[in-house]
């Protein structure tokens, strides 16, 4: 009799030696729908103006967990528009998925899975939602596990461990068992119960189809000077700038047990704006080439576009700056950028060779942009391609214009 770790041995021998003879094309072309984008918000981006040719899978945004393990809200979100996203996608051939979780929809994450009774209860409330709206799959995005990114989640030491179980108790349900099950995770692997990254994601990697790296929102707001939105690099940045990014993901995700073709890579389509005085904006002396790393006046935070949050306070009661959030339409919109996505004459542009991501700038506002463009997520696809990684997720579909980014990133990546 072969011992059963003898033999996975001898398959991933194998299976390693089949790979190396042909490389695997990525498979994963995903977006992610924002519901309340979707309507009674201008401008709209609707169903219809999906670009499902672009896609293999499709996950609307969000379904908010809430202090009843028997429900989770998609109230939010424009509910109503779902029965027609689900339908839309499949004439498409696109897997339709809902992402459970979010920002704001994270804070009941943790006491809906701390014990074996309300694990079996969560899993019967997402089979329901499954069934109810003929979901391909969940997507997972809880920020995070042990470590409450809006500030007011419930959280505990065991949220990982009891997100594995609750996970693989969902794959022991027969509806569960064929549903596509992904995770949006941050940069690093998901927090243990001694506080740090796990070494070990492996259980994770055995239960999930795929996890999304979230390389966005590295830089913002909260950074002491002006930083890349998505850096596909950070080891060639200065020490001090020094913040994560794809490469630095991938690398600790994969040390961590989660294979590469099983990865995903998280791209924004959307950036982030600096107050950045003329005199800090453009490097020592010159008149048209922009500094990195400038220092920004942290408060009085620019609008981004129509979509921006405006100031305000949030779901845990503390008060939230303008987001300074502006899209990928919004920068064709307010003038940086043509409609091709090119720079328009005349604004200050500066493409980072480090973070591979691309800087503008108005001389008039005073604001600096950390965004994306058709060349990094060209640098993106590329990398996703020379690592065989899964695929692509973009956050979110609706930030792009004429499919300048997805269309860039798809031919990039291998997929046309
Ligand atoms: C969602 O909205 C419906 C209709 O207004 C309401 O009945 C329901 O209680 C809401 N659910 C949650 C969890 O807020
Ligand atoms: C289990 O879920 C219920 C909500 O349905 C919640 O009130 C309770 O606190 C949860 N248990 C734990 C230990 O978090
Ligand atoms: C600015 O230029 C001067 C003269 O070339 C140089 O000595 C100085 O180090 C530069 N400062 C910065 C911040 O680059
Ligand atoms: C930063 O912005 C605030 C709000 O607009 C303003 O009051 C303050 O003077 C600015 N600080 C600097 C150093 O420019
Ligand atoms: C800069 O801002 C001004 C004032 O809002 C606006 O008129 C102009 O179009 C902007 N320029 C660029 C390049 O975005």
């Amino acid at each position: 009799m072969v011992s059963p770790l003898l033999l996975s041995s001898v398959l991933a021998v194998f299976h390693g030696f089949a790979l190396a003879a042909k490389p695997t094309a990525p498979s994963i072309a995903m977006g992610w729908y924002a519901g309340w984008h979707g309507a009674n918000v201008d401008p709209v981006f609707g169903i219809s103006q999906i670009p499902w040719d672009r896609y293999t899978h499709m996950a609307y945004s969000f379904a908010e967990t809430t202090p009843d393990v028997r429900l989770v809200t998609l109230n939010g979100s424009e509910p109503e528009l779902m029965p027609q996203f689900v339908s839309a996608a499949h004439a498409h051939g696109v897997k339709a998925l809902v992402t459970v979780g979010g920002w704001t929809g994270s804070r009941y994450w943790s006491s809906n899975i701390a014990t074996a009774a309300n694990r079996t209860a969560f899993v019967n409330t997402l089979v329901s939602l499954a069934t109810q709206y003929n979901l391909d799959g969940l997507d997972f995005d809880w920020e995070y596990p042990s470590a409450s990114g809006i500030g007011c989640n419930t959280n505990s030491p065991s949220d990982t461990a009891n997100f594995l179980s609750f996970i693989q108790e969902l794959r022991q349900d027969p509806v569960g068992a064929k549903l596509i099950l992904s995770a949006a995770t941050a940069i690093t692997p998901f927090i243990d119960a001694d506080g740090n990254p796990s070494a070990d994601v492996s259980e994770f990697a055995k239960v999930l189809d795929h996890i999304a790296l979230m390389v966005y929102d590295v830089g913002g707001e909260w950074s002491p000077v002006v930083s890349p939105n998505g850096p596909l690099k950070d080891a060639c940045a200065p020490a001090d700038f020094q913040q994560g990014s794809a490469t630095s993901a991938v690398d600790a995700w994969h040390a961590a047990g989660m294979p590469l073709n099983q990865i995903v890579l998280g791209v924004p389509s959307y950036g982030h704006s600096f107050a950045v005085a003329t005199s800090d904006a453009f490097k020592n002396g010159s008149k048209t080439e922009l500094a990195l790393y400038a220092p920004f006046n942290a408060t009085a935070a620019p609008a981004g576009d129509a979509w921006d949050d405006t100031p305000g306070i949030d779901e845990c009661g503390i008060f939230e700056a303008q987001g300074g959030v502006i899209q990928f339409w919004g920068l064709i919109e307010q003038g940086y950028l043509n409609a091709d996505g090119s720079v328009k004459d005349g604004v200050p542009y500066l493409y980072d060779t480090c973070s591979e991501t691309p800087y503008v700038y108005n001389m008039t506002t005073e604001v600096m942009i950390s965004f994306d463009n058709a060349k990094s997520f060209a640098a993106k696809g590329k990398f996703i391609k020379s690592q065989a990684l899964a695929g692509f997720a973009v956050w979110e579909a609706g930030g792009d214009s004429n499919n300048v980014l997805v269309d860039s990133i798809r031919e990039a990546a291998g997929f046309l």
